[in-house]
C-alpha cells in the first residue's frame, strides 16, 4: 500500500530522517514509534507531500508520490489526520465535513456552495454517523469535547474515501477513559472500512493493542521493526522506547 523508500531529510543542518525505509501492506494497523523528535511527524509530513525529501522516494499503490502536491496525494487515496485539530472551531461539524468533502472536488464553487450542495450534505451526515457524531452535527465545533474534536478530524480525513489513514498520535491529550474508547473505534472503524493504517502513538498499551506491525524510529533513524511480540522483546527498543524514560 505504502513503501517509504531510503528517505533522508534535514533542516538546515540537522538530519531528521536519515535514510528512512519502510513498508505498509494492505490492510495492515502500523504503528510508527519513537521518542519525541525521532523524525515521526517529519515522515508524515514527507508522505502526504506538505513536505519534499532531500533524497528517496514514496510510493503509494507502487506509484512514486514524492513530489506531488498534497491534494493531489489526498485524492489518490490518503487521508491524514495530525496531532492538532483542523477543523475550523466556529463552523459546525457538519460544515467542516462537508467542506472537506467539496476540497477534494474539482470544479466546484467551493466554499460558497458549501450549503447549498445537497450530495457534499449528505456524505457529511454518513461520515459523521460514521464517526459517531450525528448528534453533534450542529453546534460550533469549538464547544466539543477533545475526543469529539478528534473523531471529528478522522471524519474529515476520511471524506475523500482513502484505502489509506494516517494518524498522527490520535490520542495525545486525552485521558485514560477517553484513550481506551478512542482505541476501540478506529479498530472498529478501520477494520469495518477494510482501511489500512499508519499511526504514530506513545500509549505502548494502545501500540500493542492495536498495531500488528510495529517500527521503530530513533533520532531519524529506523531502530526496529517487526511483529509487536518481536518488537517488545527487542532491548534496544525497550530503552528507547517502550520502557524508555521520556515515553
Ligand atoms: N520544520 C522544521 N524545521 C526545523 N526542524 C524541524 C522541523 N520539523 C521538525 N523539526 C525537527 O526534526 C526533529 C523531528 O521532529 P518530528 O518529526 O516532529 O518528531 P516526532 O514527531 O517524532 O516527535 C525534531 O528535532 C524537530 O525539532
Ligand atoms: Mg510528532
Amino acid at each position: 500500500m505504502l513503501e517509504v523508500r531510503e528517505v533522508t531529510k534535514s533542516f538546515g543542518g540537522f538530519r531528521a530522517l536519515s535514510s528512512v525505509s519502510l513498508q505498509v501492506e494492505p490492510g495492515r494497523f502500523h504503528a510508527l514509534v519513537g521518542p519525541n523528535g525521532a523524525g515521526k511527524t517529519t515522515l508524515f509530513n514527507v508522505v502526504v507531500g506538505r513536505l519534499k525529501p532531500d533524497r528517496g522516494t514514496v510510493y503509494f499503490r507502487g506509484q512514486p508520490i514524492s513530489g506531488l502536491p498534497t491534494p493531489r496525494i489526498v485524492r489518490l487515496g490518503i487521508g491524514i489526520a495530525f496531532q492538532r485539530a483542523q477543523a475550523f472551531l466556529s463552523m459546525t461539524p457538519l460544515e467542516n465535513v462537508a467542506l472537506a468533502v467539496l476540497s477534494l472536488r474539482r470544479g466546484t464553487g467551493g466554499f460558497r456552495a458549501l450549503l447549498s450542495d445537497r450530495v457534499a450534505v449528505e456524505r457529511a451526515r454518513a461520515l459523521l454517523s460514521w464517526v459517531g457524531l450525528t448528534g453533534a452535527a450542529d453546534r460550533p465545533a469549538g464547544e466539543l469535547p477533545l475526543g469529539d474534536l478528534k473523531r471529528l478530524d478522522i471524519a474529515m480525513a476520511l471524506a475523500g474515501d482513502p484505502a489509506l489513514l494516517l494518524l498522527d498520535e490520535p490520542l495525545a491529550g486525552l485521558s485514560r477513559a477517553e484513550r481506551r474508547q478512542m482505541v476501540t473505534f478506529i479498530e472498529k472503524l478501520l477494520r469495518r472500512l477494510g482501511l489500512t493504517l499508519l499511526f504514530t502513538e506513545h500509549d505502548t498499551d494502545a501500540v500493542l493493542r492495536l498495531a500488528d506491525r510495529i517500527t521503530v524510529l530513533h533520532q531519524g533513524e529506523v531502530l526496529a521493526e517487526g511483529e509487536p511480540e518481536e518488537v517488545k522483546r527487542d532491548a534496544r527498543v525497550v530503552e528507547a522506547f517502550l520502557g524508555g524514560g521520556d515515553a
